[in-house]
């Protein structure tokens, strides 16, 4: 009787890096011999790529363990074994801590060493509950297969490549130094080969992702030192690429060649992800960010010298250890001052073994709540503003899949903005001029005026 073809199924949390790890373990995964499931009922292997920036994020991924044991343990009176892997930054930071609170699971691995996952498995199904949280000295990037160019049609045509990873800069509210590593990049020609390989599969958007991604630093086919800038205009040189973007970036690292290319590269999409946390100095100097609010007015007027029309987003954390109302208000007007299309708050969460975690001051959980709210409610009107700023503006849109009501398409103008349109299915995976008709409470809809390009 003939075996049948095992599935995986993998769970994505958190941010963009792990979206794209979880591509990359999935293409492993199928270069081991599993298709993809859709559900984690009918998986045989089932990977939960974890985050664990802030609490509940982490407490989540044990709940879910929870059930997942109890799947297990169904699918084994069925005759059916399933391996448990947990990767990501919760497995980097808690390793066989994770073992010890649930032991079904079957392997942790962290997100440097997930290459291997391979071998791994091998070894796990001979002797379950292994813990691989190195950081190896090999690149983990030239030990991945190269995705399957079916694989990167089913993923759309806008896809994420890791350009960087890691940070140095232990901002002390955050774990990311700790589960990620010291900041690392990849060198210029492995991600050049992957950005040719995806734009020959149809890929027309590229995200150059890293968590500190201006950080980045390579070598040019000269042997000259290459920042962002250059990758940018690299990337924005392969053909078959419309857009580059590229996220989350630091202010410190936001070079006066950076800059420049929001004016001279074409394909560089106006939107800036640049987070501040904070409005004020006092606040901004606690959290070790090492810049104050007026450095970050004057790289956002810097920025809007050369492309006025950017849409300038950002993260900010409220209640921080030690945060005053004044220290607060000082956030809010940063916020009025610059004027976001979209930003990100959360309420301080403590990490273990983070600086802040420990420090005196924390605030209540009832003033996070208020502060949050008073801080969402601005961001919620300045997108809103925003948004309806491109109401009867003609947005060039890469269309990305079916819309929710049967005969509308969904895509991205180059703000970021979420658009639909009416238009026919063959249109998804291609850019084309939209004519805004309404702004909507969570999108842009709009008219496609000219065909694809
Ligand atoms: N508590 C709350 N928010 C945090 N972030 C990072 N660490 C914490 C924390 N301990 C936020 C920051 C960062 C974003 C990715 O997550 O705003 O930019
Ligand atoms: Fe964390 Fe970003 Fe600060 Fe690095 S720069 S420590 S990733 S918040």
């Amino acid at each position: 009787m003939r075996e049948a073809i095992p599935r995986a199924f993998i769970k994505s949390f958190g941010c963009q890096m792990n979206v794209y790890d979880s591509e990359r373990m999935g293409d492993l995964a199928a270069e081991a011999g599993y298709s993809e499931a859709a559900r984690a009922e009918d998986a045989d292997l089932i990977v939960l790529n974890t985050c664990h920036i802030r609490e509940h994020a982490s407490e989540k991924i044990y709940s879910e363990l929870g059930k997942l044991r109890r799947l297990k343990e169904e699918r084994g009176r069925a005759g059916r074994r399933t391996m448990l892997v947990v990767a990501g930054c919760v497995a980097q930071a808690e390793g066989a801590e994770i073992l010890r609170r649930q032991p079904a699971v079957d392997i942790v691995v962290g997100p440097q060493s997930y290459h291997r996952l391979p071998e791994l498995l091998g070894e796990a199904r001979l002797r379950p509950g292994i813990v691989d949280t190195d950081f190896p000295l090999e690149d983990k990037f030239s030990h991945l297969p190269a995705t399957p160019p079916d694989a990167i049609r089913r993923r759309g045509a806008s896809a994420f490549v890791t350009v960087q990873e890691g940070c140095d800069k232990f901002c002390s509210f955050c774990v990311v130094p700790y589960t990620r590593g010291a900041e690392a990049s990849r060198p210029l020609g492995s991600v050049l080969g992957e950005i040719a390989h995806l734009a020959q599969a149809g890929v027309s958007e590229v995200t150059l992702i890293g968590q500190n991604v201006n950080a980045y630093h390579g070598l040019d086919d000269r042997g000259q030192p290459i920042g962002l800038a250059g990758l940018i205009r690299a990337a924005a040189a392969v053909p078959g690429i419309r857009r580059v973007r590229y996220t989350t970036s630091h202010p410190n690292d936001m070079s006066e060649d950076l800059i420049q290319a929001h004016r001279d590269v074409r394909a560089l999409a106006p939107f800036l992800h640049l987070p501040v946390q904070s409005g004020s100095d006092a606040i901004l100097k606690a959290m070790n960010r090492r810049h104050r609010a007026a450095d970050y007015l004057d790289i956002v007027a810097r920025v809007r010298a050369v492309r006025p029309d950017i849409a300038l987003s950002s993260d900010f954390i409220v209640g921080y250890p030690g945060e005053t109302g004044a220290d607060f208000d000082e956030t809010l007007a940063l916020v009025r001052t610059v004027g976001f299309a979209s930003a990100y708050a959360f309420k301080y969460s403590p990490r273990p073994g983070t600086p802040a975690a420990d420090m005196p001051a924390q605030i209540g959980a009832a003033e996070k709540e208020r502060r949050l709210a008073a801080l969402q409610a601005l961001i919620e009107d300045q997108r809103q503003a925003f948004n309806r700023a491109s109401v009867g503006r003609r947005l060039e849109v890469l269309f990305e899949k079916p819309g929710k009501r049967e005969g509308q398409i969904a895509g991205r103008s180059p703000y970021m903005q979420a658009v639909f349109a009416e238009g026919p299915k063959s249109l998804i995976g291609k850019l084309a001029e939209v004519e805004i008709l309404a702004a909507e409470a969570h999108s842009l809809r709009g008219r496609v005026v000219s065909p694809a390009s």
